[in-house]
């Protein structure tokens, strides 16, 4: 197992409770006891010996066309299937149904662009500029089963856009608007997506991100593409091309762009969207989740882990490019009827207090970011939150990478003046919805998702499933099917079956590595394959060195992932030149603005070393793992496979 251990352990044994009001008045508990329980450990002990009954309580909250004849069919493991028979469209439990109540007046959306600018929807508007988009897209040829890309930066219209999409019951696949040509260009070609949806740009740090020019070279390089349709955002006169591209302004002026469209029956099994997203190799993976198991295991940990009454102000800080953002910040607030606020730009922009204005301005009742951005915002100081009145704070939470102890308790004493529970939520792109995290009802630990979400097993094991002694590390694995799992990888089922579900059988391997304490809280360490998490995003160290194997003067790639005090990993890379090119400050600086302009700048490594070999296994590997222990001064572990 390759170690990649990044803190020092946590003190395991420090516990928060949280105060009896809340968990007396949380959603969860409301439920517990309709169930006839006292506690939420009684609760939970039931969803796991009634797991499908549970499940099936929670999709009865939510309109079926049709209901479904089984809810779990586990015939042909692991491609399971969920409410099977049942007829739904995740955007009829997000706008149509709300239309029907006083809720077609409730806010969905409060937004706030970085230059202060402010804008608002209501259900009812929602569902009209949904629909009229929904409209655009079907006179475009767009029908059930294609897949459209998504590339825009953060404005209402990429969420209205994806709704869009499902309404009609064509697949998104969104890609995040922080990535650049080679990552947009390879996602297109593998989704085989005809249209594309972008804007001109977007801001950040009160610059212009040419999104349009970096659409228009991703286009240059794949030619699937055949209408790309164009929201006006920044106004800077982005270069289009006629007969392929069409502003949006236009197209919604046309009578064809009305605000009716009915929404599209879907089989809960039908394919809602893919995301891409890194694994060992280079390919990104997309993974597949469908209308109604995703629905319903969005919607139900949304309500029972960040509590959502009809009086929150919600605020999932994320960007809605990435898998937090389809969940959290599109999907399940919507299904549970909820009031979001959505940001822009930069949190430091202009000052570093931009966020802590925002939230005493919008009144912001539960803010739900990554430790990467709490660790960038602590650097600042204490001051700058303690100018705002944070007092509407009613829950804080955090979600991408493991919180340090110290990022935890500024998070919790600064901002949310120890009032404010944290919940610490592990999940994937791949499982869809929270899997390991505390509600309400739930005493914290510092550093700890703490326990699996009613439904859900999950354990610390050896590599042959067998469990691993309190606080010993093993790898992750959940134990049994849940409703919003991916359900196989686009155009390489295989590569479902071998990567997730052939490494510690019949378990789900998550690829992290975890340990477990005596009070049975799970520690996530980090992760065991080639994925780097930096500021919370998910990089493959093959994306990286691809990137910089394109370039003339590379003939050999690796990178690796050190700890970064903000950013949690920072991107190191080692580069083996071509006969011709000599080592230099510059040429290191031209190789990571090579790797910023292909993948996107998040992708950027800190540092290139330049080296004559790579430690190689015989069979060719690249054994990043002694790079890592090298560059950290650690012992290189197992070298028996070592050919330098
Ligand atoms: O390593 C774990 C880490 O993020 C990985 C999943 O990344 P991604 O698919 O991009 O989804 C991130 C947002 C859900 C996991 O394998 N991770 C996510 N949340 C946590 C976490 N590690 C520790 N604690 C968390 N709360």
């Amino acid at each position: 197992m390759t170690e990649t251990r990044d803190v020092a352990l946590p003190d395991t044994s420090e516990l928060y409770y949280p105060d009896p009001a809340l968990v007396e008045q949380s959603n969860v508990m409301a439920y517990a006891r309709s169930k006839g329980f006292n506690s939420y450990d009684e609760l939970y002990q039931w969803t796991i010996s009634h797991r499908e009954e549970f499940w099936a309580d929670m999709a009865s909250q939510l309109e079926w066309f049709k209901p479904w004849d089984k809810v779990l069919d586990d015939s042909n493991k692991p491609f399971y299937q969920w409410f099977v028979g049942g007829k739904t469209n995740i955007v009829y439990n997000a706008i149509d149904r709300h239309l029907k109540t006083w809720r077609k007046n409730k806010l969905a959306l409060i937004w706030e662009g970085e230059d202060g600018s402010q804008r608002t929807y209501s259900y009812y508007q929602l569902n009209y500029e949904v629909s009229r988009i929904a409209n655009v897209l079907k006179s475009m040829g767009v029908k059930k089963g294609d897949i459209v890309t998504i590339y825009m930066p953060r404005i209402p219209e990429l969420m209205f856009s994806m709704l869009a999409c499902a309404k009609i019951g064509a697949a998104h696949s969104v890609v995040y608007g922080g990535f650049s040509e080679a990552a947009l260009a390879d996602r297109l070609a593998d989704a085989k997506s005809k249209v594309l949806i972008t804007a001109d740009g977007g801001y950040m740090r009160g610059k212009v991100v040419e999104l349009k020019k970096i659409v228009n070279e991703a286009l240059s390089r794949t030619p699937t593409v055949q209408t790309c349709l164009v929201f006006r955002h920044t106004n800077h006169g982005a270069p289009m091309e006629q007969g392929r591209d069409f502003w949006m302004h236009d197209l919604l002026g046309l009578p064809i762009a009305n605000g009716h469209c009915p929404t599209e029956e879907m089989d809960a099994e039908d394919m809602l969207f893919i995301l891409y997203t890194s694994g060992t190799t280079g390919k990104p993976k997309g993974v597949v989740h469908t209308h109604g198991g995703y629905m319903v295991g969005t919607y139900t940990t949304l309500k029972f882990v960040f509590d959502i009454k009809d009086e929150d102000r919600y605020w999932c800080a994320a960007d809605p490019g990435w898998i937090t953002g389809h969940s959290f910040i599109v999907y399940a607030p919507l299904i549970n009827g909820a009031t979001s606020f959505m940001y822009e730009g930069a949190p430091n922009y202009p000052y570093p207090d931009r966020w802590w204005s925002m939230v005493a301005k919008h009144g912001i009742t539960i803010l739900y970011t990554a430790p990467t951005a709490i660790r960038g915002l602590m650097r600042f100081g204490d001051l700058w939150p303690s100018r705002h009145d944070l007092s509407t704070l009613r829950l804080l939470g955090s979600v991408g990478e493991p919180i340090n102890p110290e990022a935890w308790k500024w998070f919790y004493e600064k901002i949310g003046h120890g009032r404010c529970p944290i919940m610490d939520t592990w999940w994937q792109t791949e499982t869809g919805h929270f899997m390991i995290t505390p509600t309400p009802a739930v005493p914290l630990k510092p550093g700890s998702a703490t326990r699996p979400f009613l439904g859900i097993e999950a354990d610390v094991v050896h590599e042959d499933g067998s469990p691993c002694a309190p606080d010993e590390d093993g790898l992750l694995v959940i134990k049994n099917p849940w409703p919003g799992m991916m359900r196989t990888i686009l155009n390489d089922p295989q590569r479902y079956v071998e990567g997730y579900w052939q490494k510690v059988p019949p378990y789900y391997a998550a690829g992290d590595s975890a340990r477990k304490d005596k009070d049975g809280y799970i520690w996530v360490i980090g992760r065991l394959d080639d994925v780097i998490k930096v500021s919370g995003y998910r990089l493959g160290t093959a994306e990286v060195e691809s990137a910089l194997v394109s370039h003339p003067a590379v003939a050999e790639a690796a990178a690796i992932g050190l700890p970064h005090e903000v950013k949690g990993n920072a991107i190191h890379a080692f580069v083996i030149l071509r006969a011709g090119y000599e080592p230099s400050h510059d040429l290191e600086e031209k190789l990571r603005a090579h790797v910023g302009h292909e993948l996107g700048p998040i992708a950027r490594p800190d540092s290139i070393t330049f080296v004559t070999s790579l430690p190689k296994t015989r069979s060719g590997k690249i054994m990043r793992r002694v790079l890592r222990a090298r560059a950290l001064g650690l012992p290189e572990g197992d070298v028996s496979t070592l050919e330098e």
